[in-house]
């Protein structure tokens, strides 16, 4: 017991120590393992970054293989959860079927769940890595009716979850090189990014000795949340609603800073960014790209860019340091590659999934005692019984 310190949103307070990644909010910086993420992001790919994370080094060429190999091996996701998968209405929203499935993960691999050596945690990883592309697929699949394609270990882990969500029944399908390195380098921009609140509940999750798979499911239904992962789905809403109104930015950007309103412009403003958040930055640039390759108009980023102008010099986010973040040019991307809007969070639920792993396997590793706050009570004082005929 003794005095304690009150801090609503963990706004101030270190959970743990970390030597995952490291973000300087004031600059606008963010390191993986040490490694700029504009260069991480230029030239890794998103199977060397999971490596990374999980292990702390850049894997040799051998490391890598084995990595690549193992996680083509573990792939295979057991019969019974198609039909899992069945029980849900087509109406039901990706990231709690994707929630949902990963904990069912836990009763087909029951030798994963209670481990203790670093082995075991490495194996756990990779097996929830392999099998993960499968349900983030097969959850896609399942809101548009479509059968539940199995993988084609000939292609890179991206190109295979993309082949296996969007290949269409009796079609011929290509990849397109341009989709899937866009694809990689939104999951690289995704895969870390130290105590936020998904991977603050892995992590709490985790504490409690719970299984890898649990957790992440736990992980999953924060990531949800529209104040976190759950904003990019919220942004390309948002753009669209604008449009549809008149494309009035000036209009929205007033309704955001209306204390009397609760709308807020989704996709501005971070916990600890209090500069451009530097993956906004990285995906503006992709998303130009991209619809530059792939002819593609997107009014919606007009507005994104006209909402950012207007925002950017307004005195009200001046102030409170708002800047873009992540989720307010993702978005833009998944729509150019055909993703639609209730999966986006799923995509972000892929990226991040080696970061949640990263993180649970360091706390186990360190021997994190379980989580567990306190409170500052302001409740009823000590009061007597009243009997329900006397209310
Ligand atoms: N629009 C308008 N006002 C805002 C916004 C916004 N998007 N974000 C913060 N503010 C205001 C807020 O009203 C407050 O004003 P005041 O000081 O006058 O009360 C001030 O800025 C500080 O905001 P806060 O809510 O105390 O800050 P926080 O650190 O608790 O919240 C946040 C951070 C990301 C939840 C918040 O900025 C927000 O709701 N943004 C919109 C949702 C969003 O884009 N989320 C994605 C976050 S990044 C990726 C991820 O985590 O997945």
């Amino acid at each position: 017991t003794g005095l304690i310190t009150l801090d609503l949103g963990y706004k101030n307070t270190g959970a743990t120590l970390s030597d995952i990644t490291y973000l300087d909010g004031d600059q606008g910086e963010l390191f993986y393992r040490g490694y700029p993420i504009e260069q991480i992001a230029e030239k890794s790919n998103f199977t060397e970054v999971m490596y990374l994370l999980l292990h702390g080094e850049l894997p040799t060429t051998e490391q890598f293989d084995t990595f690549n190999g193992n996680i083509k091996k573990y792939n295979f996701v057991a019969e019974e959860m198609k039909k899992i998968i069945d029980a849900f209405p087509r109406s039901a929203h990706p990231m709690g079927v994707l929630s949902t499935l990963t904990s069912a993960l836990t009763a087909f691999n029951p030798k994963a769940v209670n481990v203790q050596s670093k082995e075991e945690m490495d194996l756990a990883a990779e097996l929830l890595i392999a099998k993960f592309a499968h349900l983030a697929a097969w959850t896609y699949r399942k809101t548009l009716g479509l059968p539940l394609n199995h993988g084609d270990n000939s292609l890179n882990y991206v190109e295979n979850f993309y082949k296996m969500a969007f290949r269409l029944p009796n079609e011929e399908f290509e990849i397109n090189p341009v989709v899937t390195a866009a694809l990689d380098k939104l999951l690289i921009l995704h895969a870390d990014h130290e105590q936020n609140c998904s991977t603050s509940t892995v992590r709490m999750v985790g504490s409690a000795h719970t299984g890898l798979f649990a957790s992440v499911s736990a992980g999953i239904s924060a990531l949800w949340g529209p104040l976190h992962g759950g904003a990019n789905q919220a942004v390309i809403e948002m753009l669209e609603l604008i449009e549809k109104d008149g494309g009035d930015v000036n209009k929205w950007v007033a309704k955001a800073k209306d204390k009397n309103d609760s709308f807020r412009l989704m996709g501005f403003g971070h916990r600890v960014y209090k500069n451009f958040d530097p993956r906004a930055k990285i995906i503006k640039k992709a998303a130009d790209d991209l619809l530059a390759a792939l002819g593609i108009e997107d009014k919606a980023l007009d507005i994104a860019m006209q909402l950012e102008k207007v925002a950017l010099e307004d005195e009200y986010f001046i102030e409170r340091k708002l800047y873009p973040n992540v989720d307010f040019y993702s978005g833009i991307i998944y729509r150019a590659l055909g993703i639609p809007t209730e999966m986006f969070t799923v995509m972000f639920a892929l990226g991040r999934l080696p970061g949640w792993i990263a993180q649970w396997k360091e706390m186990r590793l360190k021997g994190d005692p379980i989580g567990r706050p306190r409170q500052v009570y302001q409740g009823a004082q000590k009061r007597d019984y009243i009997d329900i005929s006397n209310r």
